[in-house]
């Protein structure tokens, strides 16, 4: 059965029919993974509206506000220059549009990295402004520190090993990590100390599929794959991606559709239509009930 939804024009919420499933915790996600085992994959995908959020939600155990919005949402050229205010206004939108899926909202470059103080004021801004449960930064060992501060005062943290797309003026590009022993050693140990400092999942993102089971088995937090196998225990694409939003999207994405030409083909009909005098009249789309 589809959801439906009614606006409730005193709060601004849609309200869903039938009634929603209760929202998942962050210690649900987390407890997926029992004994290094994960019976149940856990299935995230990026939104930046309330609209997206509302037709995700029942499918997904975690919606991302990634700041991939910058690319996706801005056509920004990175990440880099997303700022905390535009996560704060998407991930307030993303939680108003769920009722299910716990929702993560990424820290933006320059809001974390400075020091564990400075994490904790843009990560209380973001859980107090969207109600998120979580916020997701990148980095590995280096940024240990300020996982541990950070869930030690309440604000649950994902970790992001792997290629780490903030990181892209360092890194060069976005292509895979971990091709030498070295660099693949170092990405283990990154993912290892996010665990132990607290991390209740981590993303792994660009790295080949040896190094994904390596982490995998080495931490006891759910790991979650981009571009990293299907051997992590659970999966997120940038819902743009797996939509065909994009002619060109990373060889690793499976387009289920094809949503590019489906818009553009609607406003060619449209267009098509005012310019013939086609386009129908108010006597001719209006129902009255
Ligand atoms: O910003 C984002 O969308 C992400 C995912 C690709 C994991 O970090």
């Amino acid at each position: 059965m589809s959801t439906t939804f009614q606006l409730d024009t005193a709060t601004s919420r849609a309200n869903p029919t039938p009634a929603p499933m209760k929202r998942l915790t962050i210690p649900a996600i987390r407890q997926r993974k029992k004994d290094g085992v994960t019976k149940e994959p856990v299935v995230m995908l990026t939104a930046y509206t309330a609209r997206q959020a509302q037709l995700l939600d029942a499918h997904c155990d975690l919606l991302l506000v990634g700041d991939s919005l910058g690319q996706v949402i801005y056509g920004l050229p990175s990440s880099v220059p997303v700022t905390l205010d535009m996560m704060a206004a998407h991930g307030a939108a993303v939680v108003r549009g769920s009722y299910h899926a716990a929702v993560v909202v990424d820290m933006p470059f320059g809001s974390y990295e400075a020091s564990p103080q400075q994490a904790f004021e843009s990560a209380s801004r973001l859980l107090k402004e969207t109600g998120c449960a979580a916020v997701k930064l990148e980095g590995g060992e280096a940024m240990a520190e300020t996982v541990a501060f950070l869930t030690k005062r309440g604000i649950p943290v994902m970790g992001h090993v792997g290629l780490t797309p903030q990181a892209v003026n360092v890194l060069g590009g976005y292509n895979a990590r971990g091709r030498s022993e070295a660099e693949a050693a170092k990405i283990v140990g990154d993912a290892q100390a996010l665990a132990e400092a607290g991390a209740f999942a981590i993303v792994i993102e660009g790295v080949v599929e040896p190094i994904a089971i390596a982490i995998t088995q080495a931490v006891p937090c759910p790991t979650i794959g981009i571009g990293a196998s299907a051997q992590c225990d659970g999966q997120v694409l940038v819902t743009e991606d797996m939509l065909g939003m994009f002619e060109r999207v990373p060889r690793f994405v499976k387009v289920y559709e094809n949503i590019a030409d489906t818009i553009s083909g609607a406003a060619a009909t449209y267009a098509a239509e005012v310019r013939s005098r086609a386009f129908p009249g108010i006597e001719q789309t209006y129902q009255p009930k």
